[in-house]
């Protein structure tokens, strides 16, 4: 039994991370986070309260952080700003949050001697072509295209030099896109769901073309607890479950699952800077420490989570407005 401290469990994954963790093992969780715009205790409720604390608060203040630190025996980091949009719109929170926070994190685990996890995204890599017969593998280079990416892959090299010079005690895992129960409505697959439940036409960027490698929340909570359990100080892992669609075929597919034309949909203005393609191997994950994906149907991970935001509709519709508003004004 473990006492796991996570970082931005209110927001999506992390949400999901703390569901999977109370429902699968006698682990006891501290939930740490701010509450931004993207954390919705909602999210959390229903769950074990003896078993779970809610405390608020930023992971860049140092005093907060060092204090909670000893009475945990891992911290689980997956506070961020994480949308590339809103990165490309204004950078700075994502510095302060995605660097200076996981420095303080990486701080207070130095003083500590606590075990840290830190999550990641394949947008370090930057992209792929979309004929590319290669995929991401733990030695493919670095080469961020955003703000959003850059300051993440920032975060990994900063977890990598605490590795190697103070003996941090930290792994890293960088996934593919997440899909499932309680993302936030700016990210795609919800925000074309909601679209499509209230009578708007879903909005794909340029010609849809883009591809990325989709992975139900579920499977990574699944992969990161392995690697919590069975991985080695200092490495990193690929989380990835084969699961490449272009946009336009999930666009396509959320249509045909609500009964819709399937050309029920806008093409908006592109993404500056959009990366192509993203695409994970593994291998190492698999074969080293054993891990395989659950959800290995995309259509019936999808249908149940246009389920799950017809069913919550309360939990989303507060934030829907400000969204589609943010978008309309740069004509997506
Ligand atoms: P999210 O935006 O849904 O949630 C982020 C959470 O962090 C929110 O609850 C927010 O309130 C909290 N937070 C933000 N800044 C904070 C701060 N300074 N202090 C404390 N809490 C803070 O993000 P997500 O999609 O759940 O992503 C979680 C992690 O997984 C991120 O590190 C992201 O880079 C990574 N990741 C995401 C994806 C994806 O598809 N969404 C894929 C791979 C990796
Ligand atoms: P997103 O969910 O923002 O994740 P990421 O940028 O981390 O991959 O976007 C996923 C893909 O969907 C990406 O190629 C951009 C595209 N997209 C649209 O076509 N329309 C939209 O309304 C949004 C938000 C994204």
């Amino acid at each position: 039994m473990a006492k796991l401290l996570v970082t931005g469990g209110a927001g999506f994954i992390g949400s999901n991370f703390v569901h999977h963790v109370l429902g699968t093992t006698d682990d006891t969780v501290t939930v740490l986070d701010k509450l931004s715009y993207a954390g919705n205790l909602a999210s959390l409720d229903g769950l074990d309260e003896r078993r779970l604390r809610f405390v608020r608060g930023d992971i860049t203040d140092a005093e907060l952080v060092g204090e909670l630190m000893p009475e945990h025996d891992a911290v689980v980091h997956f506070a961020a700003e994480s949308h590339n949009d809103n990165s490309l719109h204004d950078p700075r929170p994502f510095l302060d949050t995605n660097i200076i926070g996981t420095y303080t994190l990486l701080e207070a685990v130095r003083r500590s001697g606590v075990r840290l996890h830190h999550i990641s995204t394949d947008e370090v890599y930057g992209d792929l072509e979309l004929d590319d017969p290669q995929r991401f593998t733990e030695t493919t280079p670095y080469n961020p295209s955003s703000p959003y990416s850059s300051t993440k892959a920032g975060s990994d090299l900063l977890v990598r030099a605490w590795v190697r010079s103070f003996g941090v005690q930290a792994t890293i895992s960088n996934c593919s896109n997440n899909y499932g129960p309680f993302q936030h409505v700016e990210k795609f697959i919800p925000r074309q769901i909601t679209n499509a439940l209230r009578g708007e036409r879903p909005k794909l960027y340029g010609a849809g073309a883009n591809v990325r490698d989709w992975i139900h929340a579920t499977d990574h909570s699944s992969a990161v607890l392995t690697i919590l359990e069975k991985g080695a100080i200092g490495e990193t892992y690929l989380i990835g479950a084969d699961g490449e669609k272009n946009n336009r075929e999930v666009v396509e597919l959320i249509l045909a699952l609500l009964g819709q034309p399937a050309d029920a949909y806008d093409s908006v203005t592109d993404r500056a800077g959009h990366d192509l393609r993203y695409a994970i191997d593994s291998t190492k994950l698999r074969t080293e420490l054993g891990w395989e994906p659950e959800f290995r149907d995309f259509e019936a991970g999808l249908a149940a989570t246009i389920d799950w935001y017809r069913d919550n509709e309360a939990w989303w519709a507060p934030a829907k407005d400000g969204v589609e508003a943010f978008y309309a004004a740069k004509g997506q």
